[in-house]
């Protein structure tokens, strides 16, 4: 059959033949994508995270995706080290979790990381942490616009602060932990990034907060392939909706669908991918969008993206 097929096609004039080569070879890529990431999400065995250390930090872990983090990696039995601003919800979500998980050890520490003194905070934070091997750092805290708004409406302190919290506090926290995993050649970084810089082309009306995350994207790349060597693994990770608080101020997202997963739903996958790509979308459902969204022309999804932006603002 195939024989033929070659026979018929010497037949045919240069550009046919040019033609299907290429379409053969879009079939092969395709077909290699999609096996790799059946792959990947069935039967990729996920890391012991215990062989980075036996500690974790985790940023603006006391509501959301972050909080999810800490309940399931002290469920992979890790010790946690809860850092957010608020203590008494710090508090509380480290005594829910050492209810739940009696050998986990905990320790909690504020930091407003929208403050003016997030690098002296980070000091005392070393201070209180020394001697303890932090083996997963997840740096999870981010902050958007209250709603939807042009970049000429955003107030400079709301976007002083998102660029304080998303893109000082990711690389000061990063800066203060990464010193003792080069030291001891093994540990793995998670940032958590956004479709908002790279699923989709642009992210109108939520302008600076998409362009901190494409700094957290880069950001990662980049120490990913300073640090390997280092035995150190930095991920960004690349969430599209999950149904947190943040999703419920942006989007108006109430509860949980098939493509928008809860928070407990989006960690459990992106505990499987830690240690692995350079970038990934650990969660099957926003997967599956990312690669809609990958046929559609930039401009359909730029015009897409702006009549939701300005529907969102007059809501
Ligand atoms: N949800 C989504 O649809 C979505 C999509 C893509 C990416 N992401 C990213 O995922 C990450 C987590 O989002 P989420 O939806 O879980 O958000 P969330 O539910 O709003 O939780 C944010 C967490 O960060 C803490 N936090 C906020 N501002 C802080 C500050 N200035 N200083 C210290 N801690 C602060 C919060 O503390 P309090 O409890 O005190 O408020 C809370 O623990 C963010 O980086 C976000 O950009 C989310
Ligand atoms: C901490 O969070 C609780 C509950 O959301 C809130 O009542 C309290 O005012 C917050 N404390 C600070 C210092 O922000
Ligand atoms: C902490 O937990 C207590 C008891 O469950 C609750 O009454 C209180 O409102 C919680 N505080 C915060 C800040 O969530
Ligand atoms: C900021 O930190 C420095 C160094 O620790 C300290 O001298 C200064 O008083 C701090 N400022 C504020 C506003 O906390």
């Amino acid at each position: 059959m195939l024989s033929t097929c070659f026979i018929h096609l010497k037949t045919q004039p240069l550009w046919i033949i040019i033609l299907s080569l290429l379409g053969f070879l879009s079939i092969v890529k395709n077909t290699i994508f999609l096996l790799k990431w059946i792959f990947i999400k069935i039967f990729r065995k996920p890391k012991n995270l215990k062989n980075y250390g036996s500690w974790a930090l985790i940023t603006g872990s006391t509501d959301g995706i972050g909080k999810a983090f800490a309940f399931q990696l002290a469920k992979k039995g890790l010790n946690l080290i809860l850092v957010s601003r608020n203590l008494s919800k710090l508090k509380n979500v480290s005594s829910e979790i050492r209810a739940k998980y009696p050998n986990t050890l905990t320790k909690i520490f504020g930091i407003e990381f929208s403050g003016p003194n997030i690098s002296a905070r980070i000091i005392e934070m070393k201070e209180d942490i020394k001697g303890l091997d932090v083996g997963v750092l997840i740096n999870n805290v981010g902050v958007t616009y209250p709603s939807a708004m042009f970049f000429h409406e955003v107030d400079e302190e709301i976007w002083m602060n998102l660029v304080r919290v998303n893109v000082g506090g990711t690389s000061l926290i990063t800066r203060g932990i990464i010193e003792e995993m080069v030291a001891r050649k093994k540990g793995a970084i998670v940032n958590i990034g956004s479709g908002a810089s790279i699923v989709v082309p642009s992210h109108p009306l939520y302008a600076i907060y998409a362009a901190t995350k494409a700094y957290i994207d880069q950001l990662s790349r980049c120490l990913y392939v300073e640090y390997k060597h280092y035995g150190i693994d930095v991920q960004c990770q690349v969430p599209l909706y999950v149904s947190t608080k943040m999703a419920s101020t942006v989007a108006f997202v109430e509860k949980p669908s098939i493509f928008i997963p809860s928070a407990g739903k989006y960690v459990e996958s992106a505990i499987e991918s830690i240690g692995y790509e350079a970038r990934c979308t650990p969660y099957w459902g926003h997967s599956i969008q990312w690669w809609f969204a990958s046929l559609l022309p930039s401009a359909v999804l730029d015009a897409w993206r702006l009549s939701t932006g300005i529907h969102r603002r007059v809501a």
